[in-house]
């Protein structure tokens, strides 16, 4: 339990937290740097390790079983995500779809390097049209791509998603400006508090938003709808 409010999130803290990851390995530095350098968002390092944490848990679990794990990713960039995701569950088919062209050749030039493009499907399109063709059932659907959305894409993610795989979401605290809105208000802000609170007393889901990154949600599907199930009768 924690002392005491602002005992642990403070500027010290995520400093300490920031020099206690270890190195990554070369290829994921080398995307890091770039995306710094061209100004690509991309995932924290601590949520990719936090990712390749989450994705190896589900193969280890899933062991044994016939057919490898599949993940589901929104909003691709630079192939970051996907990338850590792949290394965290060496057999996963993974999708993951981005609206832009320029950045998905990007992710797919650097997935080919570190060997999984075989088992990565690029898809172009807007992510929420894409969805919408999808069959699932995905072991774990990573979220990162339109805020304002986050809600239609839990939405349409949960009947593709397996009773106990995970939805994970970034940047649920945006820039810190969930917790202390602005006057020059985002919608983004303003879209993701509306989520939030969705997302923590959805009855599909056991679900917590970790202060981790730009703020990361984590939930695990605890039963499927009725229509899922066939009904109604
Ligand atoms: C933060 S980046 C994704 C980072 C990546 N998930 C990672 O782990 O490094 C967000 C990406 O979402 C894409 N995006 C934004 N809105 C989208 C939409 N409506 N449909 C598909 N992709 C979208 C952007 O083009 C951008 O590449």
């Amino acid at each position: 339990m924690k002392d005491r409010v602002g005992a642990i999130l403070r500027e010290e803290q995520e400093r300490y937290l920031e020099r206690l990851q270890p190195p990554r390995a070369p290829l994921l530095a080398e995307m890091e740097a770039w995306a710094a350098d061209h100004g690509v968002p991309i995932s924290d390092p601590e949520v990719g390790r936090l990712l390749e944490l989450l994705a190896a848990a589900v193969a280890l679990c899933r062991s044994g079983e016939a057919s490898p794990p599949r993940i589901l990713e929104l909003g691709t960039a630079i192939g970051y995500g996907a990338l850590v995701l792949a290394r965290g569950s060496p057999e996963a088919r993974i999708t993951t779809i981005d609206r832009d062209a320029a950045m998905l050749a990007r992710a797919g030039e650097y997935l080919g390097r570190a060997g999984v493009l075989d088992r990565v499907e690029l898809l172009l399109g807007d992510a929420l049209e894409v969805l919408e063709t999808l069959d699932g059932p995905f072991a774990i659907a990573y979220v990162d791509a339109e805020k304002v959305h986050y809600r239609r894409y839990l939405d349409r993610i949960l009947p593709r998603l397996e009773v106990g795989g995970l939805v994970l979401f970034d940047n649920l605290l945006w820039k810190g400006r969930v917790a202390e809105p602005r006057e020059d208000e985002d919608a983004a802000a303003d879209a993701l508090r509306a989520f939030n609170g969705y997302f923590m007393i959805h009855p599909q889901l056991r679900s917590q938003v970790l202060a981790i990154g730009d703020g990361f949600g984590i939930g695990t599907k605890i039963r499927p709808l009725i229509q899922e199930l066939g009904g109604p009768y």
